[in-house]
């Protein structure tokens, strides 16, 4: 194939099976040298002058970023989620958006049922109290927690990930409630799922699991509301983006019993949480790893770049968010 005419920035180190996509196509690469999220002179003065621009969840491409980068064609963005671009911004000036569907979807959905085990039978909780050389033998009230097998799971957002996380609990017999603007045949055939608005959604299911998107219409999807419809004996799961939830009402929610705990991946402000939060015994809280495994890493940043090269290719990207700017 023909060598691709392309000055490509990548915004912080990435496997390198990407950059070698990149590299291999000819393109010049250059990685930020920090190993940190840049700051926005920085990004404003990184973008200047590149054709494709491999950036990441934590760097906000807005308006300003967007007009900085004066040659650019390309945001491929490092992720599934592109709530972090202004793609209509994007659109404007005429530059593709894309992401990485698919790669990332079934990492994802282990994690949120990592969370919902580890929250449900106590396991970080209980994990530190024997590493604090607690444990003086079996007992029969010790960290007594929540039943999973044969329960109802409630998926909110059946997309992608949504939909893996549901056919895993089929291994666990348990009723599956979802709640999304399109009906799921798959997952109504495959685990009998039923497909329910959200208040029924939260007042019946045992465990929530949210997938949605991050949007204007899922800002604070998850608050004070919502929450008070839930059990006190559910547990609430956020792999999804941290502003769907409530964060202030959640930690209100957990510390008053109004729900019995919550396994979260993503914070509202992340990497700051709020006021609480951490200091609750009823939470899991990871550090934003749905997609964090070897695997999955490499795959996310083959697919990024394999977006630039097809642009640059005058392809279409696979995985272009914003087809418009291409007609
Ligand atoms: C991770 O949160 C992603 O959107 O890929
Ligand atoms: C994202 O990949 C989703 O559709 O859930």
């Amino acid at each position: 194939m023909s060598k691709v005419d392309c000055n490509a920035y990548i915004t912080r180190r990435i496997p390198q099976q990407g950059i070698d996509v990149l590299t291999d196509a000819g393109a010049r690469v250059e990685v930020s040298p920090h190993d940190r999220v840049l700051a926005h002179e920085e990004l404003l003065a990184a973008v200047r002058g590149r054709d494709a621009v491999l950036c990441l969840l934590t760097d906000p491409i807005d308006a300003e970023v967007i007009g900085a980068a004066d040659r650019c064609r390309i945001f491929a963005n490092y992720a599934v989620g592109y709530n972090n671009i202004d793609v209509a911004a994007a659109t404007a000036r005429g530059i593709a958006v894309t992401n990485t569907p698919g790669v990332l979807t079934d990492a994802t959905a282990d994690l949120a049922w990592a969370l919902l085990f580890a929250v449900a039978r106590r396991i970080v909780e209980g994990d530190r109290f024997t590493r604090a050389g607690e444990f003086h033998g079996w007992a029969p009230m010790l960290f007594l927690g929540g039943d999973i097998s044969g329960r109802t799971l409630g998926i909110v957002g059946a997309g992608r990930i949504g939909t893996a996380v549901a056919f895993r609990a089929r291994g666990f017999r348990m009723r599956v409630l979802y709640h999304d603007p399109s009906q799921n045949e798959a997952l109504e055939q495959a685990v009998g799922a039923e497909r329910v608005g959200l208040d029924t959604l939260l007042r019946e299911s045992d465990f929530v699991s949210l997938h949605v998107s991050l949007n204007e219409s899922t800002h604070h999807l998850i608050g004070p509301r919502e929450l008070a419809l839930m059990k006190p004996t559910a547990y609430l799961i956020n792999t999804s983006r941290g502003p769907v939830v409530d964060e202030v009402a959640l930690v209100g929610a957990l510390r008053q019993g109004q729900i019995a705990g919550a396994g979260l991946d993503v914070y509202e402000d992340e990497p700051q949480l709020k006021p609480g939060l951490a200091e609750l015994p009823n939470v899991v809280i990871p550090p934003h790893l749905g997609s964090a495994t070897v695997g999955t890493r490499t795959k996310m940043a083959t697919l990024a770049a394999t977006n630039v090269v097809a642009m640059m290719r005058g392809e279409t990207p696979p995985n272009i968010v914003n087809p418009e700017v291409l007609q």
